[in-house]
């Protein structure tokens, strides 16, 4: 029998594991790859050959039939139920495609120069100063400044989008109070009836933005009822900053515990792409998703009954010394890039392309302006959530 987690010594709460899971997860891989925990009463699945496979089969999913959900009739239980994350074909297949096409390679790279121009502006603000919090006066506004301009949010509702979003993601942790589902209720009412507003306007005079464009789809042949285009909108926004604030900045420690890594960008600047997916792979800003078994499976001499949960740990996944030799090296000129730090199968992440455009452009520019960056402590300290993993600053000098 696989140890479970307790035996392991393993807690995903401590402060300790959140700041660096990574040995944890050498620990758990070699003991026990993929194990049923008693406590959490679900499995758990540690390296990247099993993650990639389950994450590709069909008898798993984000949803199945009588999966134990929010109360739909409170305001996060109405988007969840309405939201293409948490949908399985036929519905995912039909909300993803809706959205798929705002964030093709070609359409995302023609916001680059936007991206780039953004990220200057950031950066003429704190360049005087010698000193920055790479998280509230970069790695935050940045991503923030993209997807709302994007979707069409006025620069005076910008400043919600980050505390509404971070009220309900904070349901996507492992352990979620009745506090954080209150908060999170409250964000969701908030957002709606915000995005609403937004949405009526677009009725009456459509402009060039994305909330225009689902408007539209909504209008022009009932593809999308009027709570899926509200949670749409809200699933954009905020996943749309979440993981690329913390990527951004996980990134550029990466960068500074790092030097020679630094200095090897400077002086070949188109190892940029490269950099990009090994700061995803080093440091995954998303550590941990759940799929349901929606039909038995035996896997690898284990049965998983319907009903239950697996737990895929990303962040072990792409530490895995089996697919990437030397895993805990920071490498930007590894070759491997197949990580898993936006999943895989149905559900991979559709804003990848806009993602490594906001990364390679956030990097590119921080080199050009700050070459001389260096961080203000040698100690960092991390926000108390595992799943949506991330600094709660990152002070620098320059
Ligand atoms: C570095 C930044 C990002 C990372 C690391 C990331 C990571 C991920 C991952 C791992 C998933 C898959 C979840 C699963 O397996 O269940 C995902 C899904 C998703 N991501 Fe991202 N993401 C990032 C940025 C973005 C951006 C910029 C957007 C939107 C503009 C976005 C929108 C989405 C959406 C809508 C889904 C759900 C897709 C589906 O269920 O079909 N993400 N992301």
């Amino acid at each position: 029998m696989p140890k479970g987690l307790r035996e392991l010594g393993i807690d995903f709460h401590s402060a300790t594991f959140i700041a660096d899971p990574y040995p944890t997860y050498d620990v758990l891989r070699q003991e026990s790859p993929i194990m049923f925990d008693p406590d959490w009463q679900r499995w758990f699945v540690s390296t990247y050959e099993d993650i990639s496979t389950l994450l590709r089969d069909r008898r798993l999913g984000r949803d199945m039939e009588g999966a134990p959900k929010p109360d739909p009739h409170t305001p996060f239980g109405e988007l969840h139920q309405n939201s293409l994350m948490e949908k399985e074909p036929p519905h995912h297949t039909r909300l993803r495609s809706l959205v798929n096409k705002a964030f093709t390679p070609a359409r995302v790279e023609a916001l680059r120069p936007q991206v780039s121009a953004i990220a200057h502006r950031l950066l003429d603000a704190v360049q005087p100063r010698g000193e920055m919090d790479v998280l509230a006066d970069f790695a935050e506004p940045l991503p923030v400044i993209v997807i709302a301009e994007l979707l069409g949010v006025p620069q005076e509702g910008r400043a919600w989008l980050r505390p509404w979003s971070q009220a309900i993601v904070a349901m996507y942790e492992l352990s979620p109070s009745p506090e954080d589902a209150r908060k999170a209720n409250q964000a969701v009412s908030e957002f709606s009836a915000y995005l609403q507003g937004l949405i009526n306007e677009r009725k009456l005079a459509p402009r060039q933005d994305l909330i225009s464009a689902l408007v539209e789809a909504e209008e022009e042949g009932n593809r999308l009822s009027e709570a899926e285009l509200v949670a749409t909108c809200i699933l954009m926004l905020n996943a749309g900053h979440e993981a690329t604030v913390n990527a951004i900045a996980n990134g550029i420690l990466a960068f500074l515990r790092h030097p020679e890594q630094y200095d090897l960008l400077k002086r070949s600047p188109e190892l940029i792409k490269s950099a990009v997916e090994e700061v995803l792979r080093y440091d995954t800003p998303l550590q941990l998703f759940h799929r349901w078994v929606r039909e038995e499976v035996d896997y690898q001499g284990f049965h998983f009954q319907k009903g239950q949960q697996i737990a895929l740990l990303y962040g072990a996944g792409n530490r895995d010394p089996a697919r990437f030799p030397k895993p805990h090296c920071f490498d930007i000129t590894r070759q491997d890039h197949a990580h898993l730090g936006f999943g895989a199968g149905i559900h991979y992440c559709v804003g990848a392309p806009l993602a490594r455009v906001e990364m390679q452009v956030a990097f590119q520019v921080l080199m050009e302006r700050l070459p001389h960056l260096r961080l203000a402590n040698q100690t960092v300290e991390y926000r108390p959530n595992f799943v949506i993993r991330g600094l709660k600053a990152l002070p620098v000098v320059f």
